[in-house]
């Protein structure tokens, strides 16, 4: 019962790796707000979690929406200790063909919804003063670029860059900010990803999945639950002297 009554709030927790780490708080005692654009996913999540979680619509490129999740934890519990700003959407396509308005939509959720996310769950942690801990999810994507993937890869640059920046200036509240990049992990976003892999590398369905599978140094894609022990550590009291960092939590793909 590592996060015993700690109130923590996950954006795009409905299903993937954000819903595994809503169920492993729920294990360490914590209160977990469910928070995802998709408001009926999230309801059946928080139903099968049980009573320590609850659902909340959130759209993450909307500040009133943002604003308002907050306000809801704010009422619902003793204050926010933890965040995790988990939403993210994916996209693929050669830099020739990206489209401005792809571009716009995945820079608004993954790095604006990020940055105002925080923003609001910092102004909150503040106004209370007892600290509190924000985890942002990175990706491998963000240490590197890959010739299809050139907008997702910045966005996720980007929140390595933000977290640096964030934890820096919020240590002084002793809020620590930190991230998370995850290699491939399993789940509907890969079938996403397979599929756009599919079309612009002329594979069959499943190809791309199994082959990223092999590559990866552990022998296997991730899975959700791969993910869960580093979001608990970082949320925990054992983490009080981490400030800023982004770690891989990726079975030996990236190394730094
Ligand atoms: N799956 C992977 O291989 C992988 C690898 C590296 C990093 N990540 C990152 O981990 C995080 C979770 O990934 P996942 O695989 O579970 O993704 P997912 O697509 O399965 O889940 C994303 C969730 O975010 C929600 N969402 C989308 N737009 C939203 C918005 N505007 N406001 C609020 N919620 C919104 C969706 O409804 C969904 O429930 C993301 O940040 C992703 O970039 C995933």
């Amino acid at each position: 019962m590592r996060l015993a009554g700690k109130s923590a709030l996950i954006t795009g927790s409905a299903r993937g790796i954000g819903r595994a780490f809503a169920e492993a708080y729920a294990r360490e005692g914590a209160t977990v707000a469910i928070a995802d654009i998709n408001i009926e996913a999230a309801r059946a999540t928080a139903v099968e979690i049980g009573a320590a979680a609850y659902a909340v619509e959130l759209d993450v490129t909307d500040q009133t929406s943002i604003d308002a999740a907050v306000r809801s934890v704010e009422e619902k519990t003793d204050g926010l200790d933890i965040l995790i700003n988990n939403a993210a959407l994916f996209d693929a396509a050669p830099i020739v063909e990206i489209p401005r308005a792809g571009y716009e939509r995945l820079f608004s959720v993954n790095v604006a919804g990020t940055l105002f996310m925080l923003q609001a769950a910092a102004r909150s942690m503040i106004r209370r003063g007892k600290g509190g801990r924000i985890i942002n999810m990175a990706s491998q994507a963000g240490r590197r670029g890959e010739p299809l993937v050139a907008v997702y890869c910045a966005t996720k640059a980007a929140v390595i860059s933000i977290t640096q920046s964030a934890g820096l200036d919020l240590i002084k509240h002793r809020i620590n900010v930190n991230a998370i990049a995850p290699g491939v992990v399993d789940g509907e976003h890969w079938d996403g990803v397979d599929a756009l892999f599919a079309k612009y590398e002329n594979r069959p369905r499943g190809e791309k999945k199994k082959l990223v599978g092999e590559g990866v140094p552990y022998g296997r894609m991730g899975r959700a639950e791969d993910l869960t022990g580093m979001a608990v550590f970082l949320a925990s009291s054992e983490a009080e002297y981490i400030v800023a960092q982004t770690y891989n939590v990726d079975g030996g793909q990236w190394m730094s």
